[in-house]
């Protein structure tokens, strides 16, 4: 699905780029380009962000 429009980003981007390493949405708008034309993706982008960073630490803690 995607998340932003104006650079054709996917939910599944943001997840692979959250899983490579991006961890804010600055870093998230400098790989993939989200939320840098018009915005309205930003909060959405950042829920899934918040998200996948809670989802990956859940899995640290359960392998810790
Ligand atoms: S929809 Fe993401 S910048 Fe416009």
């Amino acid at each position: 699905m995607y998340v932003c429009i104006c650079q054709g980003v996917t939910d599944r981007q943001i997840r692979e780029a959250v899983g490579e390493g991006c961890g804010s949405m600055r870093e998230l708008r400098q790989q993939l380009g989200v939320a840098a034309t018009c915005g309205r993706c930003a909060t959405y982008a950042k829920q899934m962000l918040d998200e996948t960073l809670a989802v990956a630490s859940e899995g640290e803690l359960a392998a810790a």
